[in-house]
């Protein structure tokens, strides 16, 4: 089935908005960038190439069916607010979350109240906002390989059509959705995050922290114990 091309806005200017922008444009997608800077905002839609464009925070909001967040977490609350966000400008846009609160060389979180994604909800109330994006590295992006090889992006959130607006997305960085829970599991996942790094800073790689689960397996042996 053909993708339907969405307005994707990124709200941040930085690594990861280009790596994003970038797939996202070449798959058609119209994709503005805004951010506190509009020098960097520039630098960054030319890098993402393709139609990307510029826009200023105050005119974000109104061009835009989904926003991603790619920005500092110490420049959460800041950016979103840049766009109206505390006005309610987003409310009703489906909000993606890739902020992550933790030190990125040791892998501890920062101390928070609650996590960045349900943060996202408080100060911009009425989005509707997913989780996600926050565990690969920018530079994962596009996947190219076997597609049964493809990496799982871990989503939440609470409005469903939200959350398929993600899949779509996730789908076209090349990889697979898995739809953890709610919004109240944004803290789960961003420790995920976490543990990655503290694993990558302890001399290891992270694949090789987590068991191997089969779940086709699982199902089959609760199966035969029921
Ligand atoms: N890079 C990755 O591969 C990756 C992967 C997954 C998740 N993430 C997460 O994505 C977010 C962005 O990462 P990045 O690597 O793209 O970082 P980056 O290259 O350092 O860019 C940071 C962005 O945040 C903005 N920013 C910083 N403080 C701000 C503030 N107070 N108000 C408004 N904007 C502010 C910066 O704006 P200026 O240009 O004005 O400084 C810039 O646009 C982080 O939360 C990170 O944990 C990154």
């Amino acid at each position: 089935m053909k993708e339907i091309a969405v307005n994707v806005g990124i709200l941040g200017t930085g690594n990861l908005a280009v790596a994003l922008g970038r797939v996202w444009a070449g798959a058609g997608h119209l994709v503005v960038v805004t951010g506190r800077n509009p020098e960097n905002a520039s630098r960054a839609a030319g890098q993402i190439g393709g139609a990307a464009q510029a826009v200023g925070p105050a005119d974000f909001a109104a061009q835009v069916e989904v926003v991603v967040v790619a920005v500092a977490w110490e420049g959460l609350e800041e950016a979103l607010s840049l766009v109206g966000g505390a006005d309610g400008s987003l409310s009703g846009v489906t909000v993606i979350d890739c902020t992550n609160a933790v030190d990125y060389a040791t892998g501890q979180l920062k101390p928070t109240s609650g996590s960045a994604g349900e943060l996202v909800a408080r100060v911009a109330p009425g989005a509707h906002v997913v989780k996600a994006f926050h565990l690969f590295a920018g530079a994962s992006w596009p996947y190219a390989g076997p597609r049964d090889s493809a990496p799982v992006v871990a989503i939440c959130g609470d409005q469903p059509e939200a959350l398929e607006r993600a899949g779509r997305l996730t789908e076209d960085l090349g990889a697979r959705t898995a739809v953890v829970g709610g919004l109240a599991s944004a803290r789960q996942l961003e420790e995920a995050a976490g543990f990655v790094m503290r694993v990558v800073a302890a001399g290891w790689n992270p694949r090789l922290a987590v068991p191997d689960v089969d779940p086709a397996l699982l199902n089959a042996g609760s199966a035969t114990a029921n």
